[in-house]
C-alpha cells in the first residue's frame, strides 16, 4: 500500500470541517487505496471541542485514517504536507461586509502562508477556502515564496456546482448531464456564473446550454443572480454558512487536483493569473475554467468571449484588484 499522504485541514472544530473530514478520511478524495495521515489545526480555545471531532473521527474506525493530529501550533499543523486544506478564518455573518471581513482574515492568510513556506513540503497543494477565498489565498501564496502560484487555489466549485445544479434543475435532469459552466472572477457577489460554454447532456447528445433552457432570459438574469446570491441566501435561511455543499465542493475540487478532470470538461477554480488569454489583470487570483492533469492545472484557453459576458468578467476583476490591493496595503506584504 502506498505511502500516507499527510492532509491539513484548518479551521478543524468548524460546521464546514465536521462536514469534511468524514469523506476525505474515507478515501473520496486522495483515493480509495491511499492512507492518510489527518492533521487538524484550529485555535486554543477550540481544542476541547476538537478533542470531540477526533474522538468521532476514531470512532468511525475507517481503514484508510492512519493517524489524526489536531493542534494549536503552526509548526505541528503545516509540517511535511503533501496538502493543505485552510478552511480556518472568521465566518461571514448575517449583514457584515466583505471589508471587515477582508481586515480580520488576511492577517491569519500571511501566517499561514509563512508557516507552510518554512515547514512544508514545496509540492504541497494549497486549497484556500476561507474568505475572502481568492484574496486570502493571493496572500498565502505571497507569503510562501519558495512554493510555486501554480500549488495555490482557492474555492469556487461551490458557485460551479450551484450553476450546474440550477441548470439541471431547470432542465429536469440530474447535475451530472451538466458540464463545463464557468465562475469566473471572485467568490463574492461579482462572481460571474457563465453558460455560454455549457453543454447539457439530453437523451445522449450533447446541447448547447441556450438550446437545452430555451429561456435567454433566465440564463441571463435570474439564473446569474440566484448563483451570485445563493451564499448570502442560505445564511439568510439557517443563519449559518453554506456547510454541507461546501465540503462537498472541497471534495470535488481536491480529488481533481489529485486525479485530474475527465476528458473533454472543465471545472472552476480561482487560480494565479497571469499571461491568460483573457486580459484578466495579472497577480490576481481570479476563477477560470481548467483542465488538470497530473496534478497540474491548465486555464481553458480561447473561449470566444462575448461583450455582455467581458462586461461581468472585467467587474469581478475590478473587485478583486480593489481587494488586493486594499490587503497588501493592510498587511505591508
Ligand atoms: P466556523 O466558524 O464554523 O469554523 C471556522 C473555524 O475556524 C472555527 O473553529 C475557528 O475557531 C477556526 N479558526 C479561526 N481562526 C483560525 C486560525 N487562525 N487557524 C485555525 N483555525 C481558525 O466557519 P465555517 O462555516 O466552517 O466556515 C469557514 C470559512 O469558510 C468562512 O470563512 C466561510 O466564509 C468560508 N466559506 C467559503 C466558501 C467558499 O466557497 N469559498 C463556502 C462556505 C464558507
Amino acid at each position: 500500500m502506498a505511502e500516507p499522504v499527510r492532509v491539513l485541514v484548518t479551521g478543524a472544530a468548524g460546521q464546514i470541517a465536521y462536514s469534511l473530514l468524514y469523506s476525505i478520511a474515507k478515501g473520496d478524495v486522495f483515493g480509495k487505496d491511499q492512507p492518510i495521515v489527518l492533521v487538524l489545526l484550529d485555535i486554543a480555545p477550540m481544542m476541547p471541542v476538537l478533542e470531540g471531532v477526533v474522538m468521532e473521527l476514531q470512532d468511525c474506525a475507517l481503514p484508510l485514517l492512519r493517524e489524526v493530529i489536531p493542534t494549536d501550533k503552526g509548526e505541528v499543523a503545516f509540517k511535511d504536507l503533501d496538502a493543505a486544506i485552510l478552511v480556518g478564518s472568521m465566518p461571514r455573518r448575517d449583514g457584515m461586509e466583505r471589508k471587515d471581513l477582508l481586515k480580520a482574515n488576511v492577517a491569519i492568510f500571511k501566517s499561514q502562508g509563512e508557516a507552510l513556506e518554512k515547514y512544508a513540503k514545496k509540492t504541497v497543494k494549497v486549497l484556500v477556502v476561507g474568505n475572502p477565498a481568492n484574496t486570502n489565498c493571493l496572500i498565502a501564496a505571497k507569503s510562501a515564496p519558495s512554493i510555486p502560484k501554480e500549488n495555490f487555489s482557492c474555492l469556487t466549485r461551490l458557485d460551479h456546482n450551484r450553476a450546474c445544479s440550477q441548470v439541471a434543475m431547470r432542465c429536469g435532469i440530474s447535475a451530472e448531464f451538466v458540464k463545463n459552466v464557468i465562475i469566473w472572477g471572485n467568490h463574492s457577489s461579482t462572481q460571474y456564473p457563465d453558460v455560454h460554454h455549457c453543454k447539457v447532456n439530453v437523451q445522449g447528445k450533447d446541447v448547447v446550454c441556450f438550446d437545452a433552457v430555451k429561456d435567454e432570459a433566465w440564463l441571463k438574469g435570474d439564473f446569474i443572480s440566484t448563483v451570485q446570491q445563493r451564499g448570502a441566501a442560505v445564511i439568510k435561511a439557517r443563519k449559518l454558512s453554506s456547510a454541507m455543499s461546501a465540503a462537498k465542493a472541497i471534495c470535488d475540487h481536491m480529488r481533481d487536483i489529485w486525479t485530474g478532470t475527465q476528458e473533454g470538461n472543465f471545472i472552476s477554480m480561482g487560480v494565479y493569473s497571469t499571461g491568460n488569454s483573457y486580459g484578466v489583470p495579472e497577480d490576481l487570483i481570479y476563477s477560470f475554467p481548467v483542465t488538470i492533469k497530473d496534478k497540474t492545472w491548465k486555464i481553458v484557453d480561447g473561449l470566444a468571449i462575448n461583450d455582455f459576458s467581458r462586461a461581468k468578467m472585467d467587474a469581478t476583476a475590478a473587485e478583486l484588484v480593489e481587494e488586493r490591493d486594499t490587503a497588501v496595503s493592510f498587511l505591508g506584504v
